[in-house]
C-alpha cells in the first residue's frame, strides 16, 4: 500500500520559520524521517508540499486509486477551506490530519479545523513525531 504525505502552505519553509514554535527540522527532515518509519512498515510514500489551495486540491483527487490514504498538514488553510474538506469528502480515502503545534492551546482562530470533521483523526502539539504517530495509525487503520 502507498500513503500520500501532504503539506501545504509556509511548511517549505520549516527550519527557519518561526522556530519557537515550529522547531528547527527543516520539511526535508521531516520526509527522510516519513521514508524511513513508511519503509519499516512496508508502505510506500509519496511526500509533496504546496503553498496553493488548488494544487492541494489536485493532489488529493490524484490520490485516489494511487494511495490507500492521506497524512495532511494543512497548514493554515486548516482553518479556512472548505473547498479542501470537501475534497476529502469526495475521493472518500482516510486521512489523518498533522499539526507540528498544538493548534487548540493557540489563537483561537486555530482551534477550528474543516479538515477534522471529514479526519479519521487529529494528531497535534508533538512536532515531527506527529508525522510518525500519524503514519503508524494510518498503517493500522488500512490493515485492519
Ligand atoms: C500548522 C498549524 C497552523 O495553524 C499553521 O497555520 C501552520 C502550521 C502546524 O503544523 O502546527 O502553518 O499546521
Amino acid at each position: 500500500a502507498s500513503v500520500l504525505i501532504l503539506n501545504g502552505p509556509n511548511l517549505n519553509l520549516l527550519g527557519t520559520r518561526q522556530p519557537e514554535v515550529y522547531g528547527k527540522t527543516t520539511l526535508a527532515d521531516i520526509e527522510a524521517l516519513c521514508a524511513e518509519e513508511t519503509a519499516r512498515l512496508g508502505l510506500e510514500m509519496q511526500f509533496a508540499q504546496s503553498n496553493h489551495e488548488g494544487a492541494l486540491i489536485d493532489m488529493i483527487h490524484a490520490a485516489r486509486g494511487q494511495h490507500a490514504g492521506i497524512i495532511l498538514n494543512a497548514g493554515a488553510y486548516t482553518h479556512t477551506s472548505i473547498a479542501l474538506m470537501d475534497a476529502i469528502a469526495s475521493v472518500e480515502l482516510p486521512v489523518v490530519e498533522v499539526h507540528l503545534s498544538n493548534i487548540h492551546a493557540r489563537e483561537s482562530f486555530r482551534h477550528t479545523s474543516y479538515i477534522a470533521p471529514v479526519a479519521l483523526g487529529q494528531i497535534c502539539g508533538f512536532g515531527v513525531h506527529g508525522y510518525i504517530l500519524a503514519i503508524q495509525a494510518l498503517q493500522r487503520h488500512i490493515v485492519s
